[in-house]
């Protein structure tokens, strides 16, 4: 079904374009302005914003700050499957209001053991079990217990941990603000939940329960764990990387290759769909009306957007592939706008540009550079020894260096020969050392709420309700003068 023709004053056109005609305001607080718009039919984000599935700006650390501020990460693949399959565990074990299957170590561990289960799990305190394996109780070994000299490395967790006759427990089914009064009361930060032959079955944490308090926004699935999306491809291990990313407890796979609309995703998508037919498919990318019809006729649950306009991206200078974004975006919703969800990837340089991208089509917006050189990016800070200056690194998933990282860290992927011979489409760039991305995420958040009452609606959707059909009414095409005006500062 093609919902509507593109209009010829599209062609060509992108970000910069146009500017937003500002409408009668009608919000009566900025603040109170819902965001909330659909990643696939039936899971909603509050706040659209998506983080790129690149080895420079989205593991684990970006993946739960993402969920926890209202968007989702998108965990790269250019990693061993293990690898990414537990940064997804990972995910979904932190600030869950239930810790489901909790991690142990058994009561003839040592202490060093001990020492480096947390450091390589990323936890404070352990459940210690009978014997390996049982999965009864004996009790609970935080890091505050621990001593800290190496002299207590082979000494047992047995003499450190608080036994279970000293413990609180709860039965699994306890609700949430009962496990806080108790453990309040009690002043513990850990409660296991056990039923009554002392079986674990789950794991509460107060830190976890004031984080989802002071987030009433994140992002999380039915049981109340953070929403977690990955990477896979679509030849080579791709089926038996969905199939452990799945066991970790993923909520949605982004099936992503440079050129969607091709032979080779319709046989990728086939066989996701085939083997794991009830977990959201995202795939991309594509340019145009026509791909992504052919993505909706293969049954995917949204189409992700953009050939080329990203800032690792050299497609459009070596191929010339590509259509410019806005363009993309606006004949993507002509042909599948409301039959499933689009992401516009790539491409954002400045805020506006988010709330255009989702005034004239996108249902979510993914980032990448905007949210690389933060400290949730993977990779380390480094200080420019002419200016003192810290920065990051930021690169395409085809530039040389990713290629070459990713060659190095999976195996059973495309031929190993094919991938080198293929010249590279993305680059490498060092960018600004930005902090958290926890500000920028409320920075986006504050301009899109302030974008919103500009078009005269009270809510994200109401504004896409009554733009989406036909942007040109609300959007002023600019000449190069008034791009001069508007953007030069
Ligand atoms: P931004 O503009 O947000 O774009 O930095 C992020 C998006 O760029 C895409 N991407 C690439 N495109 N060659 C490309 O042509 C590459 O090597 C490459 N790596 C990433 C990707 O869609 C990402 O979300």
């Amino acid at each position: 079904m093609n919902r509507c023709t593109l209009n010829p004053a599209w062609i060509g056109k992108t970000f910069d374009d146009f500017l937003f005609r500002p409408q009668e305001g009608i919000a009566t607080s900025r603040s109170k302005i819902s965001l909330t718009s659909s990643l696939v039919a039936g899971v909603n984000l509050e706040l659209p914003i998506i983080s790129s599935n690149m080895d420079s700006v989205t593991n684990g650390s970006m993946a739960e700050t993402m969920a926890l501020e209202g968007g989702l990460g998108v965990i790269h693949r250019g990693q061993s499957i293990q690898k990414q399959a537990d940064i997804v565990k990972q995910v979904k074990r932190s600030h869950s209001a239930i810790i489901d299957n909790p991690l142990c170590l058994p009561l003839c561990a040592t202490i060093g053991e001990a020492r480096t289960f947390c450091k390589k799990h990323n936890i404070n305190g352990i459940l210690v079990e009978t014997e390996p394996g049982s999965n009864i109780l004996a009790g609970v070994l935080t890091r505050r217990d621990m001593p800290w000299q190496d002299a207590f490395d082979n000494s047992s967790v047995k003499d450190f941990m608080t036994p279970f006759l000293k413990l609180k427990t709860a039965p699994y089914d306890i609700g949430i603000d009962d496990a806080d009064r108790l453990m309040f009361e009690g002043r513990i930060e850990r409660l296991p939940l056990i039923n009554d032959k002392r079986n674990i079955q789950g794991l509460i944490t107060r830190k976890d329960l004031r984080f989802l308090r002071e987030r009433p926004y994140a992002s999380k699935d039915s049981k109340g764990r953070l929403l977690a999306a990955a990477a896979i491809g679509c030849t080579g291990d791709y089926l038996e990387r969905a199939d452990e990313l799945l066991s970790s407890g993923v909520d949605c796979f982004f099936l992503d290759i440079a050129h969607g609309h091709s032979k080779v995703l319709q046989q990728g998508v086939e066989q996701i769909k085939k083997y794991f037919p009830d977990t959201p498919l995202i795939s991309g990318n594509v340019a145009t009306g026509e791909a992504a019809q052919f993505m909706a006729q293969l049954g995917v649950d949204g189409v992700k957007v953009g050939v080329g306009p990203g800032r690792g991206c050299r497609t459009r200078l070596e191929t010339a592939a590509g259509v410019p974004q806005l363009q993309a975006i606006r004949e993507v919703w002509c042909a599948v706008g409301g039959q499933i969800t689009i992401i516009a990837d790539g491409g954002i340089q400045v805020d506006k540009d988010i709330f255009l991208a989702l005034a004239c089509g996108a249902d979510s917006v993914m980032l990448g550079s905007a949210l690389s050189g933060t400290d949730e990016a993977p990779g380390k800070v480094i200080v420019d020894p002419a200016t003192h200056t810290k920065k990051k690194i930021y690169r395409g998933m085809t530039s040389p260096e990713a290629v070459l990282q990713s060659l190095y860290e999976t195996s059973g992927n495309e031929s190993e020969q094919e991938i080198l011979d293929t010249p590279a489409e993305g680059q490498e760039i060092q960018v600004p050392y930005k902090g958290s991305v926890t500000d920028i995420l409320h920075r986006i958040r504050g301009h899109l709420r302030s974008s919103v009452s500009y078009a005269g609606s009270h809510t994200l959707e109401h504004a896409r309700e009554k733009i989406t059909p036909d942007p040109l009414k609300f959007l002023v095409p600019l000449s190069l003068a008034s791009q001069k005006e508007s953007f030069d500062r």
